[in-house]
């Protein structure tokens, strides 16, 4: 399968609303996305503006999914991923976190990290995450209240630009409490 990724352009409006609304995302807080939140996100520039850049991940020369970049401004930007549920499980997730990765520290010399947060029990995203180098850095408990009235707890991942750069996976100091 090859794996592209294009930019959206204005002209993307209908059919990324057609995306967002097209299929359920149980790990989203929004789970169902109707048509006038979608076209709200959209207009607010949640998708392109100064601070948010989008892009659809195109397999064999099919939209199937959507990388979001958050926070420009920051050093520190931020992602959210979307995989058509037909096309989960075969690879892409990761093949389009490497590329994001790659894509914000070379596109922005100034960010020293990227992040990204998940459900607790989203197991795909989190070995995606792992296999592509991110650390987990942050669990938040009871910090992710779902659409279906349960709460889960919140797990965060980043990863720095001396790693990305080297090669290499270095781990938070977890054992710096200061206790006796
Ligand atoms: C999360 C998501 C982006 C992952 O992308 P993907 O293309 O499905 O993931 P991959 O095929 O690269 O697989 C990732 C890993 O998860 C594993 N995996 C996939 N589905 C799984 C499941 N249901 N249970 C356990 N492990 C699973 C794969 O075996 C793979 O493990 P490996 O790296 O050890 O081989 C995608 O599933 C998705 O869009 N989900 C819905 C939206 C979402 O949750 N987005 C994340 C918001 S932060």
């Amino acid at each position: 399968m090859n794996i592209d990724f294009r930019r959206l352009s204005d002209s993307d409006a209908d059919a990324l609303v057609r995306f967002l609304t097209g299929e359920r995302w149980p790990f989203h807080v929004i789970g169902e996305v109707d048509d006038a939140t979608a076209r709200q996100w959209v207009a607010e520039g949640r998708f392109a503006s100064e601070e948010n850049r989008s892009f659809w991940i195109v397999a064999d020369g099919t939209p199937v999914g959507l990388v979001r970049l958050m926070d420009l401004a920051d050093d520190t930007p931020m992602f959210d991923l979307r995989i058509e549920a037909a096309h989960r499980g075969s690879g892409i997730g990761a093949q389009a976190v490497t590329w994001l990765t790659r894509y914000l520290f070379t596109e922005f010399p100034e960010v020293r990290r990227v992040e990204g947060t998940t459900r607790q029990d989203n197991v795909p995203m989190r070995r995606v995450f792992l296999r592509c180098g991110y650390v987990k850095e942050a669990h938040y408990r009871d910090a992710w209240p779902a659409y279906d009235g349960t709460v889960h707890d919140t797990v965060g991942y980043a990863i720095l630009r001396r790693d990305w750069t080297a090669g290499t996976v270095t781990l938070p100091p977890w054992d710096d409490d200061p206790i006796d």
